[in-house]
């Protein structure tokens, strides 16, 4: 916050002026006197020093400057206690960095007002969203705690609406309440179910809305703006934060209406994500409540792979983090709808911690009856070990010891080997690449660097790439790489293309410092089709030769009884050698 503006308000506001307005005050001596407006009383003990600039009353001992009186008075934080009084006495905010606060404020009224007007449609006259939301098993209660809505199928429902309220279109544009096509204005939100969207501060930032109808996606979000930001803010969390620190644990669930649901049969510490992968600044938001989070996540592949995300986010944001498994349904809505609350803190129970859901998901994903799959199954758990205290390590590796065969004393040195060797190995692999050096913003150096930025880069040149490039994505093996390529992979998989802002914004801000570095920094030499060969082929080299040794690997983990299998994995290797010989590896 800059002082300045601080300084300039208290000099230009004065504070018998300000407090004038709320309070009549009456001069007594020096100071002015007047009922409080903090506490009930009949003879004034409200003193107000016009020298002083201060307030204090000697009734319930309120006392301060002209800003903290208007945070009071107001119910206001001290952000919008400071704009509000920049504007009274004509300050320009722009002057001290304090930009759009004071328009950000004016977009928060309105969207109040929008979300007053969704909420009369769908209570105060027939339509079809009520019947909907009874269909879905919420009651009025519900509706008015969230203040859900109707948004009515019209296209100028809610505009007509604002201008009637003094609202120019230009602003509902900049808010995203509206569209504009050739010069025509018209609704977003068109008969949809309508959540609004509130900060941890009680305003609302913004709206989901599902649709009722055929048309358009199934949900409609208000566009990113900097009012309304999905991957800082948690749906219902301004609801369900005090329970979540008296439970001492969230949950967190993927949909709007597993919040509500939820909440609705009694379970209310969770928040929900608003449609993307949970992301590190609302883990950080989390954090200010609870240390314990439990996902609950749609029961299908998509759930699946996004509780897998997000529970290895949570472990490095250090919060202690469960996975639930809706066992019965295909969402936490349907389950606690079908099963109830206290079935659904069964679950809750049941829930895995973090080494044992990735054991678990390891397991589904390598077939253990095989030494491969084992050694393969020991190698990804190996990097989870690493994760864990000594202590915690030791159980795991007793339980993957039992479940592959393979000794503890040989996961032991496995696990310990990795850090050093391997690494050193890796890096002085570079294909047809040189090796790049020193990168700041690369530091956790592995694998063939260099290929991997010219894969990303190439990515964002031509999409098109991303088929082939994804029968090579064991390359990522830079941790940053491989969250760039992996939301790239998630937006081709939605989009058949890559836009790359998108990208951008669904990366972390230090994930997006390395890709925008990547995007300015990696340039082609020659034809981008070219290019894009050279790199397969060094992809090519680096796929056989990580074989190469993972092939060297098992032979170490194998004992000598098990001939068959060594002969095998000779002769793989010695193809694998030849191959590599020819391309000069
Ligand atoms: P219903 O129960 O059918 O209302 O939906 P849901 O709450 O079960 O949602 P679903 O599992 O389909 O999706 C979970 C969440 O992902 C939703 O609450 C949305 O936040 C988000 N989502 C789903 N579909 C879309 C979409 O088409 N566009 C966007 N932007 N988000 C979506
Ligand atoms: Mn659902």
């Amino acid at each position: 916050m800059n002082n300045n503006i601080v300084d300039e308000i208290k000099s230009r506001c004065n504070i018998v002026d300000i407090i004038g307005r709320y309070v009549t005050l009456k001069r007594a001596g020096n100071s002015y006197k007047g009922l409080c407006p903090f506490h009930n009383e009949k003879t004034p003990s409200f003193v107000v020093s016009e020298s002083k600039q201060f307030f204090n009353c000697f009734g319930c001992g309120e006392s301060g400057d002209v800003i903290s009186f208007v945070m009071k008075a107001e119910n206001m934080d001290f952000h919008n206690a400071i704009s509000k009084l920049a504007e009274s006495c004509g300050i320009d905010m722009d002057k001290y960095g304090f930009k759009n606060e004071s328009k950000k404020n004016e977009i928060y009224e309105m969207n109040r007002a929008a979300a007053r007007y969704f909420y009369k449609n769908l209570t105060e006259k027939p339509n079809i969203g009520f019947g909907y939301m009874k269909k879905r098993g919420l009651d009025a209660k519900t509706i008015a705690k969230f203040g859900l809505g109707y948004a009515e199928n019209s296209w100028s429902g809610l505009t007509d609406h604002l201008k009637s309220q003094g609202y120019k279109e230009e602003f509902m544009l900049q808010a995203g309440l509206i569209s504009k096509s050739k010069n025509r204005y018209y609704d977003k939100f068109r008969n949809r179910i309508i959540f609004p969207i509130f900060n941890t501060r009680g305003k609302v930032i913004g709206f989901g809305g599902r649709t009722l109808g055929e048309d358009g996606p199934k949900y409609l979000n208000s566009p990113e703006s900097n009012v309304f930001s999905k991957k800082n803010n948690l749906y219902g969390l301004n609801l369900t934060r005090q329970d979540i620190n008296n439970n001492n644990y969230a949950i967190i669930v993927e949909g709007y209406m597993d919040l509500v649901s939820l909440y609705k049969n009694g379970v209310t510490n969770v928040a929900a994500t608003l449609g993307t992968a949970l992301t590190e600044n609302q883990c950080q938001l989390l954090k200010r409540y609870t240390e314990n989070i439990v996902l609950a996540y749609d029961a299908d592949a998509a759930g699946q792979k996004a509780a897998l995300r997000g529970i290895e986010l949570l472990h490095k944001t250090g919060l202690k983090s469960k996975v639930l498994h809706v066992t019965d349904g295909k969402d936490p809505d349907e389950f606690i709808q079908k099963n109830g609350r206290t079935a659904f803190l069964e679950l809750i129970d049941h829930a895995l911690p973090y080494a044992d859901y990735k054991l678990s998901v390891l397991k589904q994903r390598y077939d253990l009856s095989t030494s491969e799959g084992s050694i393969d199954f020991l190698k990804a758990a190996k990097e989870m070990l690493s994760g864990l205290s000594p202590v915690e390590a030791d159980v795991y590796i007793k339980i993957i010891s039992k479940e592959t065969g393979i000794s503890e004393g040989a996961i032991r040195r496995e696990v310990n080997s990795e850090t050093q060797e391997n690494r050193e190995i890796k890096i002085n692999r570079s294909g047809s690449f040189n090796q790049s050096k020193g990168n700041k913003e690369l530091k956790d150096e592995t694998g063939n660097i260099t290929l991997q930025k010219y894969f990303v880069k190439l990515l964002a040149v031509n999409p098109k790439y991303m088929p082939k490039i994804q029968k090579y994505e064991s390359v990522f093996t830079q941790p940053a790489c491989y969250r760039i390529y992996e939301s790239m992979k998630n937006i081709w998989e939605e989009d058949s293309d890559i836009d790359i802002k998108k990208a951008a914004d669904s990366v972390s801000p230090e994930d997006g410092e390395v890709f925008q570095h990547i995007l300015d920094n990696i340039t082609f030499p020659q034809e981008v089709d070219t290019v894009f060969a050279e790199c397969i082929k060094t992809a090519e080299i680096e796929k056989m030769t990580a074989r190469q040794d993972k092939i060297l690997q098992m032979l170490n983990l194998l004992s000598e009884n098990e001939e068959d299998k060594i002969d095998v994995l000779y002769k793989e290797l010695m193809t694998i050698q030849s191959e590599l010989k020819k391309t000069g590896n």
